[in-house]
């Protein structure tokens, strides 16, 4: 009688044992997808935004769309615009943050090629404050000694920075930096007087507000976005390259670009 209960409670053991290794198996199974890393800020819609506790917009979709692509979990990390590019140590780490493509930042990150090509710096105004010239576009005269809100690390900062000095376009003003320009925006009228960010963010944020507008300025360059990844790191560039290029031709980045900008009227 004892053997018969010793028994069972053997295969009762044996079944415990057999059921664990699978629960681990599996659990390691999971552990093994590398998860991919996204840098990125989210005040700079439509391209990242917070949507309740949720960080959404076309850079999210395009982020979505590489970790799909590669099998890779995807984890979103929401951090200062000024610290992404830097910040891009790993190789399994990507920067997606409508980064204009430069020069200087060339040095420090490998970019992809460029999936959004229609930026440049807009100025965000009290309705009626600034006139418009013929081409419906800010001369930076107008912009002198104002105080101009910035996202700290952005090519509207530097582009301020260098043009406030003597000489520059808007010659006499002062940059203020601001974490980014959802925050410069609300302080327009209080700490200071006009707002300069990238296009499509500055139009989505007048937009959303009855007292602002947001007009070109004229005389700078256009921008182009591109994906940053850690010098050197070529077997993900080409991927991202890669599924950046059907992207593009599948027309999915247009597609995303209107269904996160729903709220922009031009
Ligand atoms: N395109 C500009 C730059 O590269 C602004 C980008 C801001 N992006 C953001 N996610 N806040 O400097």
């Amino acid at each position: 009688f004892l053997e018969v209960i010793m028994k069972k409670i053997l295969v009762i053991l044996l079944i415990i044992v057999f059921a664990c290794s699978l629960f681990v198996l599996s659990a390691c199974e999971k552990d093994k997808k590398t998860v991919l890393y996204v840098y990125t800020e989210s005040g700079f819609p439509p391209f990242e935004y917070s949507k309740g506790d949720e960080i959404v917009g076309v850079d999210i979709e395009i982020a979505k769309a590489i970790a799909k692509e590669l099998g890779m979990e995807l984890v979103v990390r929401d951090v200062m615009f000024d610290s992404i590019v830097s910040g891009i140590n790993e190789d399994n780490a990507i920067g997606l943050a409508g980064i204009t493509i430069t020069p200087d930042r060339e040095q420090a990150v490998d970019f992809s090629i460029p999936y959004f090509g229609d930026a440049i710096q807009y100025v965000i105004y009290p309705k009626g404050a600034l006139e418009l010239n013929d081409e419906l576009m800010i001369e930076g005269d107008l912009l002198k000694n104002k105080v101009l809100g910035v996202q700290t690390g952005t090519t509207g900062d530097n582009i301020v920075q260098v043009e406030v000095k003597e000489g520059g376009l808007f010659a006499g003003a002062t940059a203020k930096g601001y974490d980014n320009a959802l925050i410069a925006a609300d302080d327009i009228g209080s700490g200071c007087d006009y707002v300069v960010i990238d296009r499509l963010t500055a139009l989505q944020i007048a937009a959303a507000n009855n007292n602002l507008e947001a007009s070109q300025i004229a005389g700078l360059d256009a921008e182009s976005y591109g994906i940053a990844v850690k010098k050197g790191n070529k077997v993900l560039l080409n991927a991202i390259n890669w599924i950046l290029h059907n992207l593009l031709e599948e027309g999915k980045i247009d597609q995303w670009l209107e269904e996160h900008s729903e709220s922009i009227e031009e």
